[in-house]
């Protein structure tokens, strides 16, 4: 059997990594984030974190060759080879058509797309909170507050705002999202490829209607 991949889609703060998180639990396959790759490639001090840094800290988007170099070599990696769930790529046309080109029979994919409204997605990244162990472990100061103030609830971590998440730089995001990855969305829905999900409900019923919307042949086949 191919391999099945879940590219989750949907703008700055609509929930891909919290529910990308819960999809790879269930299906047992990885995480691949490219928001999450460049941001360790930044804390460790890393050539390409250097180079994410001016880009991702403004609010643009990192140029598509350094990211689809990052993907193709995590998603090479042995652990992937049963699938992998998929957030934050594509974001440009250009970056959905290396893609197609990449899955090459390897893999087949199921495009989920999160459906939040602006006035959501702003408070959702403004009260963002991380944590600087595992990227992956996401709070919320007023929708998923942490029991204890600055700590992860899952490990104990320091949790921390990206610098991303000010105001002035969530507007780029939004801005950068209409115009280079709406038409990614466009690109899956002429191919009858996207499934779109609401997203603007509470995680857990977010996470119901995502595993519905996949079908039993992709989440309930996994773990
Ligand atoms: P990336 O890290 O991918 O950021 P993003 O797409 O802007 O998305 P976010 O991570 O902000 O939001 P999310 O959808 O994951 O939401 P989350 O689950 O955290 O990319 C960062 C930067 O890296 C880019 O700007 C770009 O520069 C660069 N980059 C990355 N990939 C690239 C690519 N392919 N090409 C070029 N450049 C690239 O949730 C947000 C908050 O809401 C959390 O606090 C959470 O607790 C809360 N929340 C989640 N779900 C709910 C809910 N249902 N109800 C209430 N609160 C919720
Ligand atoms: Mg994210």
């Amino acid at each position: 059997m191919v391999a099945q991949v879940v590219i989750l889609l949907g703008p700055p703060g609509a929930g891909k990594g919290t529910q990308a998180r819960r999809l790879s639990a269930d299906l047992g396959v990885p995480h691949v984030a490219t928001g999450d790759m460049f941001r360790a490639n930044v804390e460790e001090g890393t050539e390409l974190g250097r180079r994410a840094q001016e880009f991702m800290n403004t609010g643009r988007l990192v140029p598509d060759d350094l990211v689809t170099e990052m993907l193709f070599v995590r998603v090479d990696g042995v652990d992937c080879g049963d699938g992998f769930v998929l957030d934050g790529f594509p974001r440009t046309v250009g970056q959905a058509d290396t893609l197609d080109r990449g899955m090459d029979g390897r893999w087949t994919s199921s495009v989920a797309s999160l459906e939040v409204p602006d006035e959501a997605l702003v408070e959702r990244a403004s009260g963002r909170l991380l944590c600087r162990e595992d990227g992956n472990h996401i709070h919320h100061a007023i929708f998923s507050p942490p029991v204890t103030e600055g700590v992860c609830d899952q490990c104990g971590g320091a949790l921390y705002r990206r610098d991303d998440d000010v105001p002035e730089v969530v507007a780029e995001r939004l801005r950068v999202y209409r115009e280079q990855t709406a038409p990614v969305i466009e690109h899956y829905a002429q191919n009858g490829r996207l499934l779109p999900v609401d997203g603007n409900q509470s995680p857990d019923d977010v996470h119901r209607a995502l595993r519905e919307t996949l079908g039993s042949s992709t989440v309930e086949g996994g773990k």
